[in-house]
């Protein structure tokens, strides 16, 4: 018998030591027991992280829709698979069940069909936060298409980008969307980003705003009337554990975002089975995770996570502040919600405004608060416990990435001790690794460093789209036969972990991971401008915010620098998105820099922290008189 569903911590021990022990066995036990598969597989798992190469259940066949979809229409059919709750508290909430979401993809699916699309074609997805993002993501994967969602926030030019990167033959969109008061006109970006991409044959629109928009003869296609037709049937393609389900893009160390492929089997059963154990979900819960489905945490526990258990999964398409500050405390009330997952600066923007939004709501269906995305400091925690939780439902702060695909060090409700601040233990399957500088694992406890993956796991990104050298690079390459995260992690003397945050060039602001590189790109588009540099601060909402220093080519007045910072906020605006924007811009002489000519980031964050005292040994810089005069200048 697998541990499907641990029940105490004695259990967590025992599961966790059977699965290090004997991972291909562990894995074995729960994938036979708990999905449907078409073929069985030959090989649990071959791996080598110096090609790297993974592979998981090699040799099986299956579809996921089947496992998310079809398999539960017998016990389940009638049950919401996907609650709907508009942007608008006055439009009603959808209760999209197993039985009509099985036709509904089944319809979509058939409609990528006839439109072209084949096994192993990518479709872009470019939507709101409304079923049919759901529902084409399924489709594509009853077919065998590979999805690649876009979150509806980036930019024109971050969305082609994307597009060709992938070559895309489709994009899936909607003629606007909502966002609290205001709406987006979001296939006016995507004919914009299109003018840059060749591989997109057809646009497909879904109606959401009702707005007058140009379709392009030949190209566009409204949705509805294609679904109508469509055929509620449609087989589903039967792929191997190893195709490739989705490509989701995460920034890194270039300007060029890393399109991560997560394949077949083994995402389906990790997400599964950590969803199952995460949340403690059980047969009556409403689970609602606040994320969009454009980002991981969407992907894994709105969609394939929730689904393959048969859970009901609520997707929301507004804002924590629309029409006010309660409401979340609404939605929850409203559909006695029973866990609830959410970023660490939602519960600090929150934190912030009146008690009474939160006090007013009765709050008693919840059972299990989680957080994830960054770090979640004291204060937000306890904010977090007192106030939504009641001290009785426990928090689960969940660590993990694009890349892990699914949770990876989190306590489990009911069962682990929680301590804030901190994720506490790997889930099992995990073997987690603290490094040091020189490349040595560090042992024991009460210890900090680089924070490894020692083993595979199933729902790791295999590859980067196109480009596997760089996979290795960013990955398996900072030390031997690891996995590296990018994070850095302490282990206190229980053997918790808690993320100490990012050690790279990658920052976090609410949320959103954001690397210097683009920014720094788009900065330097700025006719104005010799060179940039960006790093992060501590910010009370955001958790980190940006501020940027920049170099113009010519000093000038300073009501020029006014229209500078304004211009350089757009040209963000335009390359990546409204989040990546900078909230302070320092005009500057000099950059620090080493004798190799690499910037001394590490200065400037410093003095972006306003935590000047000890900057270390600036001597040996290149030019060690600009730091002076960056800090008598810093804002
Ligand atoms: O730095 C870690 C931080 O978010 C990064 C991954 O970001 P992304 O790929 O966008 O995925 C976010 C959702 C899974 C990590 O490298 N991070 C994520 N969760 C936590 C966290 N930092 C601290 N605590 C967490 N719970």
């Amino acid at each position: 018998m697998s541990n499907y569903s641990i029940k105490n911590l004695e259990e967590y021990f025992q599961v966790y030591r059977k699965s290090v022990r004997n991972p291909e066995m562990f894995w074995e036990e729960i994938a036979e027991e708990h999905f449907i598969w078409r073929k069985r597989w030959d090989k649990v798992l071959s791996w080598d992280f110096k090609k790297p190469e993974i592979k998981w259940f090699e040799g099986a066949k299956l579809n996921i829709t089947e496992n998310c979809i079809d398999r539960h229409l017998r016990t389940k059919g009638e049950k919401t698979a996907i609650l709907f709750e508009p942007n608008d508290p006055k439009e009603d909430a959808q209760h999209i069940t197993y039985n009509r979401l099985y036709e509904r993809v089944n319809q979509f699916a058939n409609v990528l069909k006839d439109h072209g699309i084949k096994k192993g074609d990518r479709v872009c997805i470019y939507l709101p936060m409304i079923p049919e993002l759901a529902i084409s993501t399924l489709a594509c994967a009853r077919i065998g298409a590979v999805h690649s969602v876009v979150f509806a926030g980036f930019s024109s030019k971050a969305l082609a980008t994307r597009i060709n990167d992938s070559s895309c033959k489709m994009v899936i969109t909607s003629d606007g969307s909502y966002r609290g008061s205001k709406t987006i006109d979001l296939k006016g970006i995507v004919d914009e980003a299109l003018e840059e991409c060749t591989s997109v044959d057809t646009v497909l629109v879904a109606k959401r705003i009702n707005s007058e928009i140009k379709m392009k003869k030949g190209r566009d296609k409204w949705l509805k009337p294609l679904l109508e037709a469509a055929s509620v049937e449609c087989a589903p393609e039967i792929m191997d554990a190893e195709d490739p389900l989705f490509i989701l893009y995460t920034s890194g160390s270039t300007g060029m975002p890393k399109g991560m492929v997560h394949t077949t089997a083994g995402y389906m059963v990790y997400t599964a089975y950590t969803f199952k154990n995460v949340f403690n979900y059980r047969q009556n819960d409403v689970y609602w995770c606040t994320a969009d489905i454009g980002w991981i945490t969407g992907h894994s526990y709105i969609v394939y996570g929730p689904l393959a258990n048969g859970a009901t999964t609520v997707m929301f398409e507004g804002v924590p502040n629309y029409p006010d500050w309660g409401r979340f405390w609404d939605v929850i009330d409203k559909h006695k919600v029973t866990q609830f997952y959410t970023a660490p600066t939602a519960i600090r923007a929150l934190a912030k405004e009146n008690i009474e939004c939160v006090d007013k709501h009765n709050l008693s269906s919840l059972k299990v608060l989680g957080t994830v995305g960054e770090p979640i400091n004291e204060e937000a925690w306890h904010w977090y416990n007192d106030n939504v939780g009641k001290k009785k439902s426990p928090i689960v702060d969940t660590w993990w990435q694009t890349e892990t695909g699914g949770i990876m060090i989190t306590s489990l409700p009911y069962i682990t001790p929680t301590k804030p601040t901190y994720a506490t233990l790997p889930f099992p399957g995990i073997q987690p690794a603290l490094m040091d500088e020189n490349g040595e694992e560090i042992t024991g406890n009460q210890v900090d460093g680089r924070l490894c993956v020692k083993y595979p796991w199933p729902s790791m990104a295999r590859t980067i789209w196109g480009n596997h050298q760089r996979y290795k690079e960013t990955y398996f390459s900072a030390f031997e036969d690891m996995y590296f995260t990018g994070d850095g992690a302490l282990r206190d003397e229980v053997g918790y972990y808690r993320i100490t945050g990012r050690v790279d060039d990658v920052i976090i602001v609410s949320g959103h991971n954001l690397g210097t590189a683009p920014i720094e790109d788009a900065i330097n588009e700025h006719q104005a401008v010799a060179e940039s540099a960006i790093v992060g601060f501590p910010h009370d909402i955001k958790g980190n915010a940006l501020y940027g220093y920049v170099i113009l080519k010519e000093t000038g007045e300073s009501r020029k620098h006014e229209n500078v910072r304004k211009e350089i906020n757009q040209l963000i605006t335009e390359h990546i998105g409204p989040i990546a924007k900078l909230d302070k811009i320092q005009f500057v002489k000099g950059l620090p820099k080493t004798r190799s000519g690499k910037i001394m980031r590490r200065i400037l964050r410093k003095i972006a922290s306003k935590d000047t005292s000890n900057l270390g040994d600036t001597s040996t810089l290149l030019n060690p008189e600009v730091v002076q005069d960056i800090i008598d200048h810093s804002i």
